[in-house]
């Protein structure tokens, strides 16, 4: 929506956005900001009920409304915004991620105005909000709505002027809530670059272009880079990539992506592995998916972009004092006659045999590569990897939650905290015995999908353990249903990637 986005100190801001709750008018100290009564006067009307998101304007700089008079006008913002915040006792500040932060976006977008203040003070001590932890939110939702995606348009569609804004914020005394806008800006730009890559078609976002961008992110940040493709493949024993990707002229590849504190990491701290399955498209190979099952399939990549954005993240916000590696096994599942075909066996490094049934069912293919790599050459504290891996997550969990396994009580507390603080929701899902059996095979000692069509997100997931080295705190996202919106929802335009797991993840390494 916007060019860019900046936080700076305002004097005479254009705009000034304040907010009140539901049924109730506003607070002293928001009345208090508006000498010429105009404010007043706009939160009598019968439209300012307060519900989330609804909006009332006042024009305090215009001579009509002017209690003391035209000669002051100057001083007096263009327009305020009266806001609701919804019930006082209902108020979260992911309200002004969720909702608020469109809402306002969406009319200056409108109105053209590009010098923004937001004054929360009055409301955020009324419900003792946190004021750094609502700037992030604000911050956040700002920065998620501005995402543009004009890279792909042509010349038979004209190109919007888009508004440079600058935004600043207080609530209370002291910085908390504009450092925390600042904060959340910058979650969001890492959000937006998961959000743009998943943008990218097929037939330009191949797994190499996405290795371009991983060494270019890490030239720029620092970030240590590392790309296995062709014989490094073979070499390493990455057989779920070399079997998935055989069948495309877009040769796959593992990008290794790496994050060493400067100055030296806390005491013994082992690397916090983060993987992504990175399909820059599912065709479901010779399994191949049927009608219009294959359109959005570029969007099978959003596990890796989600790990890209939040190696972003570590790199421009978080700067953790612990190593990160990020680890994107990327190909794309195509049919040729070298095509993988359901009854090929494939051998994996850790010596797991596994049973082609369903050329479909790639993405676990791939991810044990990365998970078998990650126990045996990381180290690592512990994983936790992303994928778009099932349509039966969805079928369960909608578009409200990511499927979540993680049998590891520590690891899990940790991932439900940071998913609360980023409002990217997961839900937990069962790993028993009994799922695992379900993955038998005849021939090898796996099957990649039983066809008994049961409980599929299960079934990926109890796959995928078996490339876990027992002891390695190990949580599997199945984000199918929530790496991307159909429709305009919260702070993302219809028909766009969440980038969802990039804020959730910068959460839980900002948190340790
Ligand atoms: N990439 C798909 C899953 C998917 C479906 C992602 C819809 C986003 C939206 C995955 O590779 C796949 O094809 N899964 C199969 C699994 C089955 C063959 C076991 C599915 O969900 O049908
Ligand atoms: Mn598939
Ligand atoms: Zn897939």
């Amino acid at each position: 929506m916007f060019q860019s986005i900046r936080v700076a100190a305002i004097s005479n801001p254009n705009v000034l956005v304040v907010g009140h709750f539901q049924n109730e008018a506003p607070d002293k100290a928001t009345l208090a900001l508006d000498p010429t009564g105009a404010l007043e006067a706009a939160s009598k009307r019968t439209e300012a009920t307060g519900e989330t998101g609804r909006m009332v304007e006042a024009f305090p700089a215009s001579a009509s409304n002017t209690r003391r008079g035209a000669r002051n006008a100057a001083r007096f913002p263009k327009r305020i915004i009266l806001i609701g915040l919804g019930e006082r006792a209902k108020f979260d500040p992911s309200k002004l991620r969720d909702t608020i932060a469109p809402v306002v976006a969406r009319r200056v977008n409108v109105t053209k105005d590009e010098s923004i203040l937001f004054d929360f003070t009055g409301p955020l001590a009324a419900t003792k909000t946190d004021a750094n932890r609502a700037g992030v939110c604000l911050g956040e939702g700002l920065g998620l709505i501005a995402w543009t995606a004009d890279e792909f348009k042509g010349s038979a569609a004209p190109l919007p002027k888009r508004l440079k804004l600058t935004i600043a914020g207080k609530a209370g005394s002291g910085g908390a809530f504009q450092d925390g806008m600042e904060h959340g800006l910058g979650l969001a730009r890492s959000a937006n670059v998961a959000r743009s890559i998943s943008h990218a078609p097929p037939n330009v976002c191949t797994p190499d272009w996405i290795a371009d961008r991983a060494r270019k992110l890490a030239r720029e940040t620092g970030l240590k880079c590392r790309v296995f493709s062709g014989p490094d493949l073979v070499r390493e024993r990455f057989e779920g990539l070399i079997n998935v990707g055989k069948a495309s002229e877009n040769k796959p590849c593992m990008i290794r992506l790496e994050w060493t504190p400067k100055g030296g990491s806390k005491k013994n701290a082992k690397p916090i592995v983060i993987i992504g399955k990175t399909m820059t498209y599912d065709s479901g190979g010779l399994s191949l998916k049927i009608n219009n099952g294959m359109r959005g399939m570029k969007r099978d990549k959003d596990g890796g972009c989600a790990v890209f954005g939040a190696m972003h993240a570590i790199a421009t916000v978080i700067k953790p004092r612990r190593p990160v590696v990020a680890l994107l096994a990327s190909a794309e599942n195509s049919i040729n006659e070298a095509a993988y075909r359901p009854d090929d066996v494939i051998k994996f490094r850790n010596g797991v045999t596994v049973e082609v049934t369903n050329t479909d069912a790639e993405g676990r293919l791939v991810l044990a590569d990365a998970l078998c790599w990650a126990c045996e050459k990381e180290d690592p504290a512990y994983i936790v990897d992303l994928a778009t891996l099932t349509g039966g997550v969805v079928t369960a969990l909608g578009s409200t939650f990511a499927g979540m396994w993680c049998d590891d009580d520590r690891l899990r507390a940790k991932i439900e905290a940071a998913s609360a603080r980023s409002g990217e929701r997961v839900w937990r899902l069962p790993h028993h015995q009994e799922y695992r059996d379900m993955m038998k095979s005849d021939v090898a000692d796996l099957i990649n999908s039983n066809p008994n069509r049961k409980a599929h997100p299960i079934q990926g997931a109890a796959f995928l353990a078996f490339f876990v080295t027992a002891g390695i705190p190990w949580c599997h996202l199945d984000i199918a249903g929530v790496h991307a919106v159909e429709g305009d929802t919260g702070p993302f335009v219809k028909n766009s990637a969440t980038g969802f797991g990039t804020r959730l993840l910068a959460e839980l390494i900002d948190a340790e």
